[in-house]
């Protein structure tokens, strides 16, 4: 005596009479899934008969997308691409579609002719590329398993919606469409990208609500020039959530910059007053970029601070310390501070960079030729150790730098570069004493 289809919670237990995207006993997300319809409950497998999740990752061709993935994409996983609207996602997504034998391209947003357009454009084959403007996810999964492509992109969850649903609202429907897909891309393992838009604000940020139920989260920011796109992975079931790739947009889509420590160092070989390098971390990655101060004495009231790539407070803060503990003059000056590009500088690691371009400013003298600068600068002047230094000190000797300014601090493995350690401020100032 067979039960016929029934459904059930796998938080609670709860059986329900058809699948849902939330179990209305205990609220949990995606959570309903088809019994098994013998009496008896599943089975159990032996463990070495069961293929691991990590079996089979799709490289997409685009290597600083591989990078965040942790290697390519995992085959039957569930991806989320976020980003603000107009950054750039759907020609990502079409460009990494290039890399799968079949695909099939859910679009909510766009007629298939703007596709084509944009495929065209990107000069990918848009033989493999099936394109659907359905909507409702039963019909695009229904879809899906009759073709079986190696990949699904839907483009975008705000726009994909459950035929069945009986809740209100975007966000419930968001979810809800993501339960569903979810759930039913699982078993015949067709790997989906999810394209998602957020918005600044983060209130009506759907898709990051979706983030516990995909394997993957990565968002695809711009820095404050505008010029670079970061893909960041901020969940990864199948690698590190600590990468970040980085890409350009350019006339024929989003252009990979493999090596972006060449694209941010100074170009000319003479030496300008104002110009100090640092080694920034961007995820795991050492990242080589040009510091360039300006001063000028203010002509009248308070003195103007303005930087790119470094936030204003952490500047104040930092010319407070040049003038009290290395005696440079600066309460009188206009200083403006700009990182090469305005690649946005989060960590105090670059501190010890900010002084010396703004001192070499002041002063009008040239750093060291080939010096490169890391540490953090403390109120009291002194420069403390910072994080992995040894790989900063890795990619400025591949890049040609002769001599790093670093902390006091152990170092494990010392590559071909001279090390001169610094314990202050004023220590580190003696560079411009002749
Ligand atoms: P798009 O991928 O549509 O962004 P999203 O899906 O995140 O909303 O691309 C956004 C912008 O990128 C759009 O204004 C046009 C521009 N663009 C380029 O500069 N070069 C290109 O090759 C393509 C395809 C788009
Ligand atoms: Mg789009």
């Amino acid at each position: 005596m067979n039960k016929s289809k029934s459904y059930a919670c796998s938080e609670c237990g709860a059986s329900q009479p058809q699948w849902l995207g939330r179990c209305p006993s205990c609220g949990a997300w995606g959570s309903i899934a088809k019994e098994e319809t013998s009496g008896r409950g599943k089975r159990p497998v032996r463990l070495d008969q069961v293929e691991p999740e990590e079996a089979g990752r799709i490289r997409t061709g685009i290597s600083e997308l591989d990078r965040v993935f942790g290697g390519g994409l995992v085959k039957g996983s569930i991806n989320l691409l976020a980003g603000d609207p107009g950054i750039g996602k759907s020609t990502l997504a079409l460009q990494m579609s290039s890399a799968f034998d079949s695909v099939l391209y859910a679009a909510g947003e766009e007629s298939p002719s703007q596709i084509r357009l944009r495929a065209d454009r990107l000069g990918i084959d848009s033989k493999r590329i099936k394109v659907t403007t359905e909507t409702l996810v039963e019909k695009i999964v229904a879809e899906a398993k009759e073709l079986m492509p190696s990949l699904l992109v839907i483009d975008s969850i705000q726009t994909a919606r459950v035929e069945t649903s009986n809740s209100v609202g975007a966000v419930n429907q968001i979810r809800e469409a993501a339960a569903y897909l979810l759930h039913s891309l699982k078993e015949p393992r067709i790997p989906a990208i999810l394209v998602g838009h957020v918005t600044k604000s983060g209130d009506i940020a759907g898709p990051m609500l979706l983030e516990h139920l995909v394997d993957v989260v990565l968002l695809l920011e711009s820095d404050t020039s505008g010029a670079y796109r970061l893909l960041r992975g901020l969940k990864n079931r199948f690698g590190s959530v600590d990468e970040v790739g980085l890409f350009a947009m350019g006339e024929d889509g989003m252009r990979e910059i493999t090596n972006p420590s060449e694209l941010l160092l100074p170009t000319r070989t003479d030496l300008v007053p104002g110009s100090a390098v640092v080694a920034s971390l961007e995820g795991r990655r050492p990242l080589l970029i040009e510091l360039q101060a300006l001063t000028v004495p203010t002509a009248f009231g308070t003195p103007r601070r303005l930087s790119t790539g470094i936030e204003q407070n952490r500047l104040s803060m930092l010319l407070a310390v040049l003038e009290r503990r290395g005696g440079i003059q600066v309460g009188n000056s206009d200083v403006y501070l700009n990182s090469a590009g305005g690649f946005r500088l989060k960590e105090p690691a670059v501190d010890l960079g900010v002084e010396m371009a703004v001192a070499s400013a002041v002063l009008d003298l040239p750093v060291p030729e080939h010096a490169i600068f890391i540490g953090e600068v403390g109120l009291g002047g002194e420069i403390r150790p910072v994080g992995k230094i040894e790989s900063r000190l890795k990619e400025a000797a591949k890049l040609g730098f002769k001599s790093a300014f670093i902390p006091e601090q152990k170092i494990d493995s010392v590559s071909e570069i001279s090390l001169r350690k610094v314990k202050h401020i004023s220590e580190a100032l003696c560079i411009f004493q002749k």
